[in-house]
């Protein structure tokens, strides 16, 4: 089937600039994506409400993710573990002693900071002078530039890449060694001032813990001090054993789980991006000791065509490998996507060694081992771990997709181009008009599709209208019914990113839908 009456758009926009985030936070609230918790209330800090559109969006992501790693690998199985765990579990998984967040006050705005997110800042910045350079150079060398060697030669950006190559291994060794005055200092030496005053008058730095706690048991002295889980990952480690035996796996095998985590986040800004209550998805790895690092870079690459295959733009990711690792880590690195504030964390990859079973087996007195038949030993895995945040994933859906566009008539329209297999509804079904037999044989057809399709009814307003109202919640398709199809049972089937519109049989439309729209074209072309 092709489409024959493409429209040409006059322009186009979607680029990151101080507007974009603002402009996906309303448009999220005004079409039932995102509210503000407790919004009669004016909301609570860093928690979000996924409203009728948001839900299914969600769902759609948290599938792709679970079919491509559950459903396509004989080797991985899944898990729903409890919120809720055993207080033991996060003084040996090391969060109860070093979940913490280095924050820093200003004394003249009294706003407070993560002093490595203010360092980092810093970072992008110079990162920033580096890609004005390039744009510079590309322009005035035009088709003759080489990128790549401007790099690696010019003075001005090798001392750029220096000064960042030094500062990350500075913040990061002070970090590691818990040398929060020399924080402070690379503060000052920085000159970074408050985002918001401009002023330098900082505190000195110091640990917050992450955990929320509260208690379990009626009684108030005879509770115990329980924690809501930062990660869901220690829900897989304490079942390793029950999940292997229970499931016949052998190594390498892996565990999957979608979940919430709570984090006490003080800088909590930038909608979604970074929240209080979260949900995560996570898949720990388990692996023979000594193969960690192939299955490290494999996971690295099958998660990155996961990114890829959805189709919002090769150049929006990136990969930041890690220099300062986590005390459980002996290799980590972040996918990272452009998000409308620039390159963030969307993903981690961590080989985490066998840190988590082991203290688990020390606390807990258990073993947490594989009996190897083939080498005929017992030995505790190593873990590689991916572990993605879902809301996060759904802000890299709404950033890319999220486009305001200038049509050849004039006319503007807000049109979230959403991949099919995750729009929140896949086809919208319109009745031209609402008399005429016309909503009758629109409801015969919303009651053929709506068992296979997540499909929208609208009667209301003119046709027009009725479009932009889909385009912005990023129906993929809509099916009008008007006089003709009384007649010759065919249907006027508009396709949302080119509002091409072409006239297709009823009997086609089931599988034209499924052809378009599966989430089964997006798996197999992984
Ligand atoms: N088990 C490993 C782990 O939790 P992490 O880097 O702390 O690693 C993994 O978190 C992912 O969870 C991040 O890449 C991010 O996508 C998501 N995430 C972490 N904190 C978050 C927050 N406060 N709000 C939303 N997503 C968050």
């Amino acid at each position: 089937m092709s489409f024959t009456k493409p429209y040409i758009f006059a322009a186009m926009s979607n680029t990151p600039d101080g507007n974009t985030l603002k402009n996906i936070v309303s448009h999220c609230k005004e079409y039932g994506f995102i509210y503000p918790s407790s919004d009669i209330y004016d909301g609570l800090g860093a928690t979000y409400d996924y409203g009728p559109n948001g839900v299914e969006l969600k769902n759609n992501i948290k599938n792709y993710w679970w079919q491509a790693m559950v459903r396509m690998h004989g080797n991985i199985v899944g898990l729903d573990a409890a919120i809720f765990m055993h207080p033991t579990t996060w003084k040996a998984s090391g969060h109860v002693d070093a979940f913490n967040d280095p924050l820093i006050d200003n004394k003249d705005s009294k706003k407070r900071y993560r002093a490595d997110v203010l360092v980092e800042e810093y970072i992008a910045k110079v990162e920033g002078k580096i890609k004005k350079e390039v744009t510079k150079a590309a322009k005035r060398f035009g088709d003759a530039f080489n990128e790549e060697e401007f790099i690696r030669t010019n003075g001005r950006v090798v001392g750029y890449k220096e000064k960042i190559a030094q500062v990350e291994k500075r913040l990061g060794s002070s970090l590691s060694s818990g040398n929060l005055a020399d924080v402070k200092a690379l503060i000052e030496e920085l000159e970074i001032a408050d985002p918001v005053s401009g002023s330098k008058n900082w505190t000195d730095v110091r640990q917050f813990n992450l955990m929320f706690g509260t208690e379990i048991g009626s009684l108030a002295e005879g509770a115990d001090k329980i924690y809501l889980r930062p990660e869901t990952a220690q829900g897989i480690f304490v079942n390793y054993l029950n999940v292997q035996k229970t499931s016949r796996q052998r190594l390498p095998f892996g565990i999957a789980q979608i979940g919430k985590a709570f984090r006490n986040e003080i800088i909590a800004r930038q909608f979604i991006f970074r929240m209080r209550e979260f949900e995560q998805m996570e898949m720990q790895f388990f692996v023979k000791p000594g193969t960690e690092m192939e299955w490290y870079e494999s996971w690295k690459e099958k998660r990155i065509n996961w990114h890829k295959a959805l189709g919002l733009g090769e150049n929006n990711y990136r990969f930041h490998d890690h220099h300062n690792l986590a005390h459980y880590a002996n290799a980590a690195a972040d996918i990272e996507f452009n998000f409308p504030m620039g390159f963030k964390e969307l993903e981690g990859i961590h080989s985490r060694t066998d840190f988590d079973l082991k203290a688990h087996e020390e606390y807990s007195g258990k073993k947490l081992q594989f009996f190897d038949p083939e080498d005929n030993e017992s030995y505790t895995p190593y873990v590689v771990e991916t572990s993605i945040g879902l809301d996060r994933m759904f802000l890299a859906v709404m950033s890319a997709c999220y486009t305001e566009e200038k049509l050849e008539d004039g006319s503007e329209r807000t049109v979230l181009r959403i991949p099919p297999a995750l729009a929140p509804n896949k086809v919208a079904i319109l009745p031209l008009m609402n008399k005429d037999d016309l909503p009758e044989k629109a409801r015969e057809i919303l009651s053929q599709l709506k068992f296979d399709f997540a499909t929208q009814y609208d009667a209301k307003d003119a046709i027009g209208k009725r479009y932009r109202r889909q385009d912005a919640i990023g129906t993929p398709y809509c099916v009008t019914i008007d006089h003709q199809t009384l007649e010759d049972d065919s249907v006027t089937f508009r396709e949302r990113d080119s509002m091409a519109q072409e006239r297709v049989s009823i009997a086609e439309l089931m599988q034209t839908l499924e052809e378009k729209v599966s989430m089964k074209r997006l798996l197999s072309s992984l």
